[in-house]
């Protein structure tokens, strides 16, 4: 085969990279090394009175969190399943799917809902074959199935849902989403109940703010997105004291909550990171955040150091309290202005805090010491991190998820999020009920029930570890350069820092069954 024709052979997801990692074994947890896992509880956590009211249906089965077990009982068979992306694509959803097949074996159908919730309205679902979910594995997107943001509210909308279950004969379907995304999964399980179909969560989104404790230590996309950020950090980072000249304010993903942006500055070691949190947690203005920016840039002035690396998580401005609209730039308050999305969320990502922050830092520079040389540019990580190649703990942990929800369903579980805890430990797949991690909020006279997004919270082990080094790292370069994520190798199986320290891991490295990896059906 000349070149030529070798470099055709490698279009359409067969780089020699995506030949390598598309058959390459994924560890599972024990469990799963036996004919089928059963379920039982661990704990009962107690469930909101309002929420008990507004699902009366799934709130009839208890709060108990279930773990898996081994059985040896065979899979049960001829049941259909589907499968939908719901929201920003993170990286390990094709595995969820890998997973669900992998469990439900071909004596099951397994179905995909194409283009997200909006999918499931319209009937839109194709039958998943073992060639189609093969040829995604182990790789990043979503395009297997197409995602959107469509939120289930309406009763339309809710019987157009039963009537494709009705069509479909669905038994179960398992929404691959973030919060609202699981808010809703519990509305559907809810409502489906009556007519024999199960509903499952799954954890995604990159934000990372999808957490319940020691149950659920993180969502999936969090730890490829965070790795692929930290790589360019660490490189521009790398950068700043060879060309001597620039100081870099790099925007980063993660909607309101500023884990993406603290899970970064622990990898690299910025020279400032500002978390949102913190910021409304101390009342920090506008003013004083651009004078903390400016302290540190004419502190290191004087050391000859004209250069810097400061990473902003792009939710901040909702954070900054009593903003003054009016003094913003006309561009920001615009990107203020643009719709919501259907679950209410603002676009911060559209939002050019990083441009305001360098605007106010020149002005101010200006006022406190006009002789500091400072050249500012601005980046925005956000969309390259959501759909690459999942890294092996992304890979590993949503092919696990998987097939714990297809587990659950076939069981005949329903309103649960899966997750897989005690990670450093081999791993423990749970089924937590989704009502023990909704409350109830009153919006405009009406009780709604919301995921609350798990923020940063500034007595955390992350936070705490973050806050005694930072001013080291403002200081003079104790920067590091993590490097590109890694597939094979000595640190090939790094968890996220921020999980590590917070679930109190001895160690940076995930552990799944007992280190034995196990062939998938590639
Ligand atoms: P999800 O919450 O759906 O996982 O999406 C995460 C995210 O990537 C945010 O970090 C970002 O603010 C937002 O999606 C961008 O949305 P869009 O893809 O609609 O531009």
């Amino acid at each position: 085969m000349s070149l030529q024709s070798f470099l055709v052979s490698t279009e359409t997801h067969s780089s020699l990279f995506e030949q390598a990692i598309r058959p390459d074994m994924i560890p599972v947890c024990s469990e799963f090394k036996s004919a089928s896992v059963a379920f039982e509880p661990v704990t009962t956590l107690t469930l909101d009175a309002d929420i008990q009211a507004l699902f009366p249906k799934i709130a009839e089965k208890g709060g108990a969190v279930l773990k898996a077990v081994a059985s040896h009982h065979a899979v049960p068979t001829g049941q259909r399943i589907a499968v939908l992306f719901s929201g920003g694509p993170a990286a390990g959803g094709h595995n969820v799917i890998c997973g669900l097949k992998q469990y439900l074996g071909d004596a099951n159908v397994l179905y995909g809902v194409k283009a997200g919730p909006k999918g499931l309205i319209e009937g839109d679902l194709i039958e998943l074959t073992s060639q189609m979910v093969d040829s995604v594995q182990n790789l990043g997107g979503f395009d297997l199935l197409g995602s959107d943001r469509t939120k289930i509210k309406t009763e339309a909308q809710l019987h157009a849902v039963k009537e494709t279950v009705q069509k479909f004969n669905l038994n179960g379907i398992v929404v691959v989403g973030g919060d609202d995304s699981n808010t809703n999964a519990a509305v559907l399980a809810d409502y489906l109940l009556p007519y024999g179909c199960n509903v499952i969560g799954v954890p995604k989104t990159i934000d990372g703010d999808l957490q319940f404790g020691e149950y659920l230590p993180i969502s999936f996309g969090f730890d490829t997105a965070t790795k692929i950020y930290a790589e360019l950090v660490g490189n521009i980072l790398q950068d700043t004291p060879s060309s001597r000249k620039y100081w870099h304010f790099v925007k980063v993903m993660g909607r309101s909550a500023s884990h993406v942006a603290l899970e970064v500055a622990l990898q690299t070691k910025a020279t400032l990171t500002l978390i949102s949190e913190e910021v409304a947690a101390k009342q920090l203005s506008l003013d004083a955040i651009v004078d903390q920016i400016v302290d540190c840039v004419i502190a290191r002035a004087k050391k000859g150091m004209n250069y810097g690396v400061v990473v902003i998580p792009e939710g901040l401005i909702e954070f900054i309290p009593n903003l003054d609209f009016n003094s913003l730039p006309e561009s920001v308050q615009a990107q203020l202005q643009l719709d919501r999305d259907s679950h209410g969320n603002l676009q911060v990502s559209q939002i050019d805090t990083d441009a305001l922050l360098i605007e106010l830092t020149q002005r101010r520079l200006k006022e406190k010491d006009a002789s500091v040389k400072f050249s500012a540019n601005r980046h925005f990580f956000g969309y390259e991190g959501r759909c690459g190649a999942p890294s092996r703990f992304d890979a590993a942990y949503t092919y696990n998820l998987g097939l714990t929800a297809a587990a659950l369903i076939v069981s005949g579980y329903t309103g649960y999020i899966v997750s897989v805890s005690q990670l450093d430990k081999g791993g423990l797949p749970l089924a937590i009920p989704l009502l023990t991690m909704i409350s109830s909020e009153n919006r405009e006279g009406k009780v709604v029930p919301v995921i609350q997004k798990a923020l940063v919270t500034l007595d955390s082990p992350a936070f705490q570890f973050f806050a005694s080094r930072r001013d080291i790292w403002a200081a003079s370069d104790h920067f590091s350069s993590p490097g590109p994520r890694q597939f094979w190798g000595p640190v090939a199986y790094q968890v996220p820092m921020t999980v590590a320290l917070n679930q109190g891991f001895d160690a940076l490295m995930f552990r799944f069954g007992s280190r034995q990896l196990v062939s998938t059906h590639v």
